[in-house]
């Protein structure tokens, strides 16, 4: 079969990468769908396992640093555009290792970009309907006080973490690819996500299993951080928005003004799981439990998503109670999938048919 769009997908085993790759493939029928990842701990291919019989959805195991598999898998699948989310994504994770967020989030970018550029530079067309769409964060633009400020598209980078450190340096690789050589590239930056498949090391899914296991529920310093929060969905939603309609070389910030501190959302938090599982109201209160705080935490991150309303009129769908709501129901309805997780099973589920990770 002829697709009209032959589209790699990086880190689609992921929590918003998966989102990504079903809204694409079932939106989408008449494009391929080419699912990159390399499974590490946080990629599991059971969040994609309502899609992954469809014809046209293919799943390649593989490391983006691997330079020859990327240039072979663009070759083989004739990729026109690539929506790149593989990366390490674990703020404390970096902390304890910045090595492998620099190896995967620098070097993996870089080596796709190289990648593309040699087989779309090698076409007679060149890069003429294509696309390197790379998906950033928020927490490239560094850490605003609480004085109603908002990131915007020409905040300057400031990042402090490794991961937003590494996250950052992708960022200016995929610009400098577009300014040097003229790929058309786009690069976007959200807020912090929430929703379905999120893997339990981040604050909203650890804390629903940990209140379901009546585990403390380990605090950050105050518990005064501000973080904005979007419904993945939304993200993907604005993903596909961006894909078809965004300028080339443009930056668009995503984020739902949706601000909350820490302490709240995990009042917020312990308030619906304690309803959903029929205990009294407050009952898992006493597991709040304060702990040192991260080192460098970033005191408060605000999108202003202005630019991507106006411009390509995208807007949040869901309010947070609702996707809050929707959000602990599945993490309960889905315990299999959270005790699969926790437990490690998830991890040779699929070693037989891929191999080790
Ligand atoms: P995640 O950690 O849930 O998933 C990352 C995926 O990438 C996994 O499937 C993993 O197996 C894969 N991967 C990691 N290293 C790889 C490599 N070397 N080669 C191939 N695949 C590899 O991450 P997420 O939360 O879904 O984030 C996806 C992207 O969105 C990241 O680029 C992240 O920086 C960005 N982002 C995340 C958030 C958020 O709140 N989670 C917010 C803004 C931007
Ligand atoms: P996290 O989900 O790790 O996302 P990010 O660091 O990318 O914002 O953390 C969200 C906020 O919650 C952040 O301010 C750190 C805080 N936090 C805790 O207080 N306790 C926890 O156990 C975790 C994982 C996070």
């Amino acid at each position: 079969m002829e697709f009209k769009r032959n589209i790699i997908i990086t880190g689609g085993a992921g929590f918003i990468g998966s989102h990504v790759v079903r809204l694409f493939v079932t939106k989408y029928p008449e494009y391929r769908i080419i699912n990159v990842d390399k499974l590490t701990y946080a990629g599991n291919l059971a969040n994609l396992a309502d899609i992954e019989d469809r014809e046209n959805y293919v799943f390649v195991k593989a490391d983006i640093c691997d330079f020859e598999k990327m240039q072979e898998v663009m070759a083989a699948y004739n990729v026109d555009s690539i929506i790149h989310l593989a990366a390490e994504s674990h703020v404390d994770r970096s902390i304890k290792d910045p090595f492998t967020f620099a190896r995967t989030n620098v070097m993996g970018t870089l080596s796709l970009l190289q990648a593309a550029k040699c087989r779309w530079e090698s076409l007679p067309e060149g890069y003429e309907g294509k696309l390197f769409y790379h998906i950033s964060t928020d927490e490239v633009y560094g850490a605003l006080q609480f004085d109603g400020t908002l990131f915007t598209e020409t905040t300057k980078y400031d990042p402090h973490s490794p991961y937003s450190a590494s996250k950052a340096s992708s960022d200016h690789f995929v610009r400098a690819f577009h300014d040097t050589y003229g790929m058309p590239t786009i690069v976007t930056n959200c807020s912090n996500n929430y929703g379905p498949y999120q893997f339990p090391e981040k604050l909203i899914p650890l804390f629903i299993n940990n209140i379901r296991h009546r585990r403390p529920l380990p605090v950050y310093g105050k518990g005064e951080n501000v973080r904005d929060w979007l419904y993945v969905v939304d993200h993907a939603r604005a993903i596909d928005v961006i894909f078809h309609k965004g300028k080339v070389a443009e930056t668009y910030n995503i984020g739902g003004f949706n601000e909350w501190r820490n302490i709240d959302i995990v009042k917020v938090i312990i308030k619906t799981v304690d309803r959903l599982l029929g205990n009294p109201e407050g009952a898992s209160l006493d597991l709040i439990t304060y702990v040192t705080d991260r080192k460098g935490h970033d005191l408060r991150y605000a999108i202003d998503s202005t630019k991507l309303k106006n411009e390509l009129g995208w807007e949040p769908s869901l309010q947070f109670e609702e996707g809050i709501e929707k959000t602990v129901r599945w993490y309960l309805d889905n315990q299999e999938w959270m005790d699969n997780v926790t437990s490690g099973n998830y991890q040779s589920y699929y070693e037989e048919m891929y191999g080790k990770r």
